[in-house]
């Protein structure tokens, strides 16, 4: 493409265009281009080197030393992050407006602060706003900057200028950046200025925390471009009307991914939960039909969480079959498995499957907990209330182990739990002191242990 001072892009293909046309030659999209200043040509920025430094190297000749780490100071957030913030890494920050990314933040820059120069950049409240929260939230120490921005060269530069070590853009979605002519928000100028700080965070070894509102389909920023673009994306999560609130890794390339830390929001912020294992469970006075606790494992550690069921006379036309928390094709196949493996049908029935808490268990070790959750409230016949189970169930009616058994039961002794209904393969040899374990290895057996 010859040198032109400005050209034209598709918003939605990438497409390249030297003048602005109301529809996208490559993708059809109508309205799309945009315009955008031409970056130098590539031949240009390559440097001709012999630097060691630039150049390429061997890759056993890379030290080895382990990642620098900022410790933020709040452990969940520290977990979450695999053990503190990288220097030179970008990490995304999503969640649904109102959940509490900015307090978290504001929390995490005054700890930040007593380490490391901190800027806080909001692009959505006014300065006046930020203190009222920092007042709020009791942070005291004057040790971190703010900046009312939306620029994202002004951003960079004064970051450079400050030397500070941790940024914080509040939101992403509010920066632009003056080589396009696009509207803040747009998926182009949520690109261009990521990767503007994407490039900041590499060549000056700066953390850089981006905060993004998820959209209505639940992605960030619409395409998911951001999460390509960044090291680390944690999604702020909650379920509707509770204080407690779960931040989850669902990439990380410092650490686990899947990781979660917990939060409680109070008066005075957030707070910390070190101790989430048992917070899931809604203690009944008895025993009810269609609840049973299960031992999930989420990131590095395991989390007794309760699962229920609920099973009904279809009263409509078509029978529904809904789950929350846990995937609804899981479903439908534990179901047939139970009717061919187990005896038990629930045609005719609804069926609603849900895991309390928000919490969302994405691992095979639910099967059977929401399998037996389902029989329990066909049957109308209680599961004991110490009682714990997991498993996965395959289908041909077999039981299959789940990875970290022994870890497991382990908590769920810790927590009071006496009986456990468990893949045989992960029944620990010698056996756990207080837990009376049953091994089981067909669908079949399951049902009949616990009806
Ligand atoms: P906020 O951090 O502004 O959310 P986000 O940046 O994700 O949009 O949090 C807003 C909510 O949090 C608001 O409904 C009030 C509540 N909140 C508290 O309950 N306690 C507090 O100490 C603070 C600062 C906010
Ligand atoms: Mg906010």
């Amino acid at each position: 493409m010859p040198r032109t001072k400005t050209v034209f892009v598709c918003d939605s293909c990438g497409a390249q265009s030297l003048q602005w046309q109301g529809q996208c030659d490559d993708c059809g999209g109508w309205n799309s281009l945009i315009e955008q200043r031409n970056s130098q040509t590539a031949a240009k920025r390559v440097v001709a080197t012999k630097s060691p430094e630039i150049g390429p190297r061997r890759l056993d000749q890379i030290s080895e030393e382990p990642e620098r780490r900022i410790q933020i100071g709040l452990s969940e957030l520290d977990r979450v992050l695999g053990g503190g913030l990288v220097p030179g890494s970008v990490t995304l920050i999503g969640g649904d407006p109102g959940i509490g990314k900015s307090t978290l933040l504001m929390q995490a820059a005054s700890r930040l602060s007593d380490g490391v120069g901190v800027l806080y950049v909001t692009g959505e409240e006014s300065l006046r706003q930020l203190s009222l929260r920092a007042r709020r939230l009791e942070i005291h120490n004057a040790g971190v900057d703010v900046l009312a921005e939306t620029l994202v060269e002004q951003v960079i530069a004064t970051t450079i200028n400050s030397r500070c070590g941790v940024v914080i853009i509040d939101s992403i979605q509010t920066m632009v950046s003056d080589a396009l002519s696009s509207a803040a928000g747009t998926v182009s100028q949520v690109r261009e200025s990521a990767g503007q700080l994407v490039r900041l965070a590499k060549q000056r070894h700066v953390a850089v925390i981006l905060v993004g509102h998820v959209t209505k389909e639940g992605s960030i920023a619409g395409p998911r471009v951001l999460e390509h673009m960044v090291d680390t994306v944690l999604y702020f999560q909650s379920d509707a009307g509770s204080r407690l609130r779960l931040i989850r890794a669902v990439k990380n390339r410092f650490g686990a991914a899947n990781e979660i830390g917990v939060f409680a929001m109070t008066g005075e912020g957030l707070r910390e939960v070190p101790n989430p294992s048992a917070i899931f469970i809604s203690r009944h006075a008895v025993a009810v039909p269609g609840s049973v606790v299960m031992v999930a494992r989420e990131g590095t550690r395991p989390l007794l969480v309760e699962v229920q069921a609920l099973v009904d006379d279809g009263q409509s036309g078509h029978i529904r079959r809904l789950s929350v928390g846990l995937e609804q094709n899981r479903l439908a196949l534990l179901l047939a498995v139970a009717h061919r493996h187990g005896g038990v049908s629930m045609a005719g029935q609804d069926v609603f499957v849900n895991v309390v808490g928000g919490v969302r268990v994405g691992e095979t070790a639910a099967d059977l907990p929401a399998l037996l959750a389902a029989v329990s409230s066909l049957c109308d016949q209680p599961i004991a209330r110490d009682l714990v189970c997991f498993g996965e169930v395959g289908l041909a009616g077999e039981i299959r182990p789940v990875p970290f058994g022994e870890e497991r039961l382990a908590e769920a002794v810790k927590h009071g739990f006496t009986k456990a209904i468990v893949p045989v393969a992960n029944v620990p040899k010698r056996g756990i002191e207080g837990l009376e374990i049953l091994g089981v290895e067909r669908v079949s057996e399951a049902i009949n242990a616990v009806s």
